[in-house]
C-alpha cells in the first residue's frame, strides 16, 4: 500500500507544483495583456494610464532597429549632446577645442545645418537592410535634445529637415519605405530641447509656466501622431521636469481614448522625472538595460552597436564596435527575460549606414533567419539561463493556458566537449532534442538528478547552421 499512496502523492506535488508554475506564468504574463482588449477609456492619471495593456504585436516582434539621425551628424563628433557639451552649461574641453581648431570664430550650431545634406538618402536601402536584419520595428529620432525636427514641421521654423539642410521630409519617406517592407515605425521624440528660448524661461521659472510645452512640445507630438500615425512614441528628454509639466498623461489619454492609433500605438516609459521604469507603457529604465533576470513588466533594451554613441562619429573605431558574438548575446538575454532589444546604429550627415553597422544588421538577420523561431513570439520560460553551464539562455513557446510547448536554450558559446550539460530542463520519456537549422535530432541521456547531457555528433563545418550562437530545441519539457 506503500508505494501507490507514494507514487499519488508525488503525483499530487507534481501536478500542483505545474499549476503553480502556470498561475506564477499566468500571473507575469498574461493579466498585462488580456486576450480580448476591452474597449475601455483612460483618464489622464499614471493610475488609468498603466492598465493599458501593451498591444501584443510588439511583445511578439522583439529586435527593432534604433536610429539617431540630426544635425549632430555633421560634426559627427561625441555624439547626439554635442551642441550641449560646446555651448551648454558644463561645456567639455575637446569639443570646445574642435571647434577652434577647425572652424571659424563665428560659427554657430546653426550653421551645420545646412551641412545636413543626406544627399545619399535612400530610405528603400535603408528598409531593405533592416529587414533584412530581421528586425520588425524602426524608430527613428525625429527631433532630438537639439530640437532639429526631421519632418517639416509647422511648429519648428527654419529649424525642420523641410525648411534647410535635406530639405525633404525625413520621416514621412523613412515610414513608407520601412512600412512597405511590413515592418512598424516609431518615433522618438525629446519634450525638451537644450536651448529653446520658451524652455528655458520655464526652467527659470521652476516650471510654473507651461509656455514650452503649450507651444512647442505638444503640438509637435500631435502634428507628429496625425501625419505619420506611429506605432511606437519613443519619448526622451523627460528629467527636467514632472510630467505634469509636460502635460503627459493629457496626451496619453488623448493617444489611447481618441487618436488615429489607439488601438496599436506602444510608448514606453519616459514622460517625466518621476516616470522611467514606473510609467508609461513598456519600461526601458536606462540606455543599455539588460537585466539578466525575469522582469514583471514589458522592457526594452535600447543599445547602440557603436558602444562609445549613438550617434555616426567619424573617429569611430572599429574596437568601438559591438561584435555579432555581443550582439547576439544581447538579444539572446534581453528575450528570455521579457524584452525587445532596440538596435541602434547612426547614419551619415550625407545619408548613408557605414557598412560595419550595415555588416553587423545583415549577420544579425542571417542568424534570426536560422534561429528566429527562438526569439519571435517567444515567451520567458522556468528559467532564464543554465543553472550548471554558462552562456545558455532559454526562451519557450506556450500553449494559451500558459502549458509550455517548446523550450529553446540559446547556447553561445561551444560546449568544449562533444557533451553539452543542460541542468534546468526537467526531462519527460517524451523528450526530443534538435538544433535549429540542423535536421538530425541528437541523443541524449538523463542528468542523475535533474536535467540532461546531449551528445554533440562531429557536424561537418560547412553543415554548422549558425556562426555565433546555436540553439538546441527540446520538446517534451515538463517545466
Ligand atoms: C525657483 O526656486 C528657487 C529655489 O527654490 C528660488 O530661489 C527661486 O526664487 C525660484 N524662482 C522662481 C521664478 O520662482
Ligand atoms: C494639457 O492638455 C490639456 C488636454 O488636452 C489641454 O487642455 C491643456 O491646454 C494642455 N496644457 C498645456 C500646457 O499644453
Ligand atoms: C544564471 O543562473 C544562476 C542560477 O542558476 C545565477 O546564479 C546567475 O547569476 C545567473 N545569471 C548569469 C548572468 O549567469
Ligand atoms: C493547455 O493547452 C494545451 C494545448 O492546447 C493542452 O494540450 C493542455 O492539456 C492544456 N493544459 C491544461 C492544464 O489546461
Ligand atoms: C558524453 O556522454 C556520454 C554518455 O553519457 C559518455 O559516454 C561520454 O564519455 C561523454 N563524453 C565526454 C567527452 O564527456
Amino acid at each position: 500500500m506503500l508505494f501507490p499512496f507514494f507514487a499519488a502523492a508525488v503525483f499530487l506535488v507534481a501536478t500542483v507544483s505545474a499549476n503553480l508554475r502556470r498561475y506564477e506564468y499566468i500571473k507575469q504574463f498574461k493579466i498585462e495583456r488580456p486576450q480580448k482588449p476591452q474597449q475601455v477609456r483612460y483618464d489622464p492619471t499614471w493610475a488609468s494610464l498603466d492598465t493599458r495593456p501593451i498591444p501584443q504585436w510588439f511583445d511578439d516582434a522583439k529586435f527593432g532597429i534604433f536610429l539617431h539621425w540630426g544635425v549632430f551628424s555633421v560634426p559627427s563628433y561625441k555624439g547626439a549632446w554635442f551642441w550641449d557639451f560646446w555651448k551648454g552649461p558644463q561645456p567639455q574641453l575637446d569639443v570646445v577645442q574642435f571647434m577652434q581648431a577647425n572652424y571659424r570664430p563665428d560659427f554657430t550650431y546653426a550653421d551645420f545645418a545646412s551641412m545636413f545634406t543626406a544627399e545619399f538618402y535612400d530610405p528603400n536601402y535603408w528598409a531593405d537592410i533592416f529587414s533584412s536584419a530581421g528586425a520588425k520595428y524602426v524608430v527613428l529620432t525625429t527631433k532630438h535634445h537639439e530640437g532639429f525636427c526631421n519632418w517639416p514641421s509647422k511648429y519648428s521654423w527654419n529649424w525642420n529637415a523641410g525648411d534647410v539642410g535635406p530639405k525633404q521630409d525625413l520621416v514621412g519617406n523613412l515610414a513608407n519605405a520601412v512600412r512597405q517592407k511590413g515592418l512598424a515605425f516609431g518615433t522618438y521624440h525629446s519634450l525638451f530641447e537644450f536651448f529653446n528660448p520658451l524652455f528655458l524661461r520655464d526652467q527659470a521659472n521652476n516650471f510654473t509656466t507651461q509656455d514650452f510645452v503649450r507651444e512647442k512640445t505638444m503640438p509637435e507630438l500631435y502634428e507628429l501622431v496625425n501625419t505619420y500615425q506611429p506605432d511606437i512614441i519613443w519619448s526622451d528628454g523627460e528629467w527636467m521636469a514632472p510630467s505634469s509639466y509636460w502635460n503627459s498623461t493629457n496626451f496619453l489619454a488623448w493617444l489611447y481614448n481618441d487618436s488615429p492609433v489607439k488601438d496599436k500605438v506602444v510608448t514606453n516609459d519616459r514622460w517625466g522625472s518621476e516616470t522611467m521604469c514606473k510609467h508609461g507603457g513598456y519600461y526601458t529604465c536606462s540606455d543599455n538595460f539588460n537585466p539578466k533576470t525575469l522582469q514583471q513588466h514589458k522592457f526594452e533594451d535600447p543599445t547602440t552597436v557603436d558602444k562609445l554613441a549613438w550617434t555616426f562619429r567619424r573617429n569611430l573605431k572599429l574596437e568601438d564596435v559591438h561584435t555579432m558574438e555581443e550582439i547576439i548575446a544581447i538579444l539572446a538575454q534581453v528575450v528570455s527575460c521579457g524584452g525587445n532589444l532596440l538596435l541602434n546604429v547612426g547614419p551619415t550627415k550625407e545619408g548613408t549606414i557605414p557598412p560595419v553597422f550595415e555588416e553587423r544588421l545583415r549577420q544579425t538577420g542571417q542568424w534570426l533567419s536560422v534561429n528566429g523561431e527562438a526569439i519571435y513570439a517567444t515567451k520567458p520560460w522556468t528559467h532564464q539561463n543554465d543553472s550548471a553551464t554558462p552562456d545558455v539562455w532559454y526562451t519557450s513557446t506556450r500553449a494559451d493556458n500558459g502549458t509550455v510547448i517548446n523550450v529553446y536554450a540559446i547556447v553561445l558559446t561551444w560546449p568544449e566537449s562533444s557533451n553539452l550539460t543542460l541542468a534546468s530542463p526537467v526531462t519527460t520519456a517524451s523528450t526530443t532534442v534538435t538544433m535549429l537549422g540542423y535536421n538530425t535530432p541528437f541523443s541524449w541521456s538523463p542528468l542523475p538528478n535533474s536535467g540532461l547531457q546531449i551528445q554533440i555528433p562531429a557536424i561537418p563545418f560547412n553543415q554548422l547552421p549558425s556562426k555565433w550562437a546555436w540553439v538546441f530545441k527540446l520538446t517534451g519539457i515538463s517545466n
